[in-house]
């Protein structure tokens, strides 16, 4: 795990130090596609990317993305769905996901919700997507949670309560890192009795970031 990785560890403080230290909205490009993001926001990276790329949506999907910081795989979805949601627990992420539903013209069909990991009323999808904060590692505020989870309290309620939100037959797409145990993650679906299989990866020459498709038993 991150924190007995000083190397991994420290990437991870600088990305949030640099998530602080932005004064004022700015755009990032992934994927041939232009974004904004406010201060304090997980900016998109190679696993955000990484499901952006893998996850299979049809037209008329309807999808939810758990964590979704800027916004990146949301719009992504929204681009074939035929409505998404989008929810997160940091206000500025909330500010920037509908920032960008606007920059990409999907506002008329994505929603963001600032809530903990679920929408608070009962609604399901075709699809869910989640790329998560990786790291079991103490987390002073939300901008740290955009990496830090302790105990992986947030992935563990994520797993513990998807099915009240997937369709029947319906599809998780999640992301998972090398450095936080990728036993850990697979031991969790077994957990909750669902089928996993490996997608795809991508390294930043530093970490491995693997791309699942998970789905639940009937
Ligand atoms: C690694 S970032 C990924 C952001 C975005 N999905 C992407 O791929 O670029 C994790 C995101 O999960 C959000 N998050 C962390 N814990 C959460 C929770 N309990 N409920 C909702 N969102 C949470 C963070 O605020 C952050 O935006």
């Amino acid at each position: 795990m991150s924190k007995n990785n000083p190397v991994v560890f420290q990437l991870q403080t600088d990305y949030i130090a640099k998530m602080r230290g932005r004064k004022e909205r700015y755009t990032v490009s992934h994927a041939g596609c232009e974004d904004e993001v406010l201060p304090n926001v997980f900016p998109p990276y190679i696993d955000s990317e990484l499901i952006a790329r893998v996850m299979h949506i049809e037209k008329g999907d309807e999808v939810l993305d758990v964590g979704s910081g800027s916004g990146f795989i949301a719009v992504t979805a929204s681009a074939t769905a035929r409505r998404v949601v989008a929810t997160d627990i940091n206000s500025a992420a909330i500010e920037t996901i509908r920032a960008n539903a606007a920059r990409h013209h999907v506002e008329d069909r994505l929603t963001a919700l600032k809530t903990d990991v679920f929408p608070e009323h009962k609604d399901v999808f075709d699809v869910i997507t989640f790329n998560p904060p990786f790291s079991d590692h103490a987390a002073a505020d939300v901008v740290e949670r955009s990496v830090w989870d302790p105990g992986h309290a947030t992935v563990r309620t994520f797993m513990g309560g998807v099915g009240d939100f997937l369709k029947p037959g319906g599809r998780i797409y999640m992301s998972w890192a090398g450095f936080a145990d990728l036993q850990f993650i697979e031991a969790l679906f077994d957990v909750h009795a669902a089928h996993y299989k490996r997608l795809d990866d991508v390294s930043d020459g530093t970490s491995i970031f693997v791309a699942y498709k998970v789905t639940l038993a009937a």
